[in-house]
């Protein structure tokens, strides 16, 4: 049996998500045009607490000042009816022809200007609708071709966008936070920004850091390669982690944005492990929205966007038992010990130790039996077996 979502889960997804129609490079769209007021009356009757959108989602592109008061109005009407709140907003900076070299990093200046008003015009949607988060996806910012992007100008034109924009954020007062979105290639060939590593290096050299934090999408990361799980634990462990894109992926390949669990799902245990319950020996927590950014396949009908919608959240509640479970397990709790990994925890040098008490030590070098230190098991794959037995619900 699913357990069934509450708004006290957290559950939020992108206007994008189900409004999909299943356009694709290869083919025309497979379902209709939705209408996000219908988006977040089904999303509530689901169990979804909030709803994402970028303004393009919502408005769409071109609409006059009262097309565009009269949309929002309506969209406001429906958030009030069902209680779904705008947690995050998103800006479109890839789909109009104009973002086809980036917005913040265009070689045309004209396009970059025109970028930043179109950013700052929906930062202040975001702070009217209550947001707290606004994330920034750059996923026309990158290039085909290394001749074709001054690379070192193209990092200071995106750190003076994202700057400017803080800065804003700032002035106004706005309780909003910035959250970069990594991600490796698709649409460009390859984008600035590739991965949460290279975000978090980037997020280091902005003169306002302090409200520039990370959103890494579970995908993004797998398609370089890398774990999520860590990306997501090293964004933690810097206190960058503003906000989650989850989703499935099914190894290096084209952004699949498969519903949460579809894709690497032992992989998807180990995130919700972390999200539910923080590092084993404690230290920063997330404690933000359950956001799902996923595409329910080309494939299917309006019932299947529903089912799919539905299958995110029954996914990662079924983990979050599993994985609450499975810290609860004694035997688990021994195995970890087992495993030493509670001793990781402690600094290698004592309190108020030196580097020259250590070296003055004998113990730990000149009469180390190295020998026995090397023979040592740490019984990882006892305790990872464990993990399995619980993630699969043998336990
Ligand atoms: C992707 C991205 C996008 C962004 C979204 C927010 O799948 O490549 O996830 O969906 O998250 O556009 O700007
Ligand atoms: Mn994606
Ligand atoms: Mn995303």
């Amino acid at each position: 049996m699913s357990p069934k979502p509450t708004p006290a889960d957290k559950f939020s997804f992108g206007l994008w998500t189900v409004g999909w129609e299943a356009r694709d490079q290869f083919g025309d769209a497979s379902r209709p045009w939705l209408d996000p007021v219908e988006s977040v009356h089904r999303l509530a009757e689901l169990g979804a607490a909030h709803v994402t959108f970028h303004d393009d989602d919502v408005v769409p592109f071109g609409s006059n000042a009262a097309d565009r008061d009269r949309i929002l109005a309506r969209f406001k009407g429906a958030l009030a009816e069902t209680g779904i709140t705008v947690e995050m907003v998103t800006t479109n900076t890839f789909s109009h022809p104009i973002f086809k070299d980036g917005a913040f990093t265009s070689n045309d200046r004209q396009v970059r200007r025109y970028g930043l008003r179109k950013v700052v015009r929906n930062v202040d949607l975001a702070a009217e609708l209550g947001a707290d988060t606004f994330v920034m996806w750059g996923g026309r910012e990158g290039a085909e071709y290394d001749s074709a992007k001054d690379l070192k100008a193209a990092h200071d034109r995106y750190a003076e966008g994202i700057d400017t924009v803080a800065a804003y954020i700032k002035d106004k007062g706005y309780s909003l936070r910035i959250a970069i979105e990594p991600k490796p290639n698709e649409p460009r060939g390859d984008i600035l920004l590739p991965t949460v590593g290279h975000a978090l290096g980037f997020i280091a050299q902005l003169e306002h850091g302090d409200i520039v934090g990370l959103n890494p999408e579970t995908g993004h990361e797998q398609m370089a390669g890398l774990n999520y799980t860590s990306g997501i634990a090293q964004a933690l462990w810097s206190d960058k982690l503003f906000h989650i894109d989850l989703n499935g992926q099914r190894s290096i390949k084209y952004d699949q944005d498969l519903v949460f669990g579809h894709g690497d799902l032992f992989s998807a245990f180990a995130t919700v492990d972390l999200v539910e319950n923080g590092f084993p020996s404690g230290g920063p927590r997330y404690d933000g929205p359950r956001h799902f950014d996923y595409k329910p396949s080309r494939t299917e009908d309006m019932t299947g966007v529903w089912d799919s919608a539905a299958a995110n959240m029954s996914t990662y509640l079924l983990l979050k038992e599993r994985a609450l479970a499975f810290r609860a397990d004694p035997e688990v709790t021994e195995a970890l010990e087992a495993s030493k990994v509670f001793e990781l925890a402690q600094p290698t040098l004592a309190e108020g130790e030196t580097l020259q008490d250590l070296l003055d030590d004998p113990t730990s070098y000149e009469e180390l039996d190295i020998d026995e230190v090397a023979a040592r098991g740490f019984h990882f794959v006892r305790l990872n077996q464990l993990a399995l037995e619980h993630a699969i619900g043998a336990r």
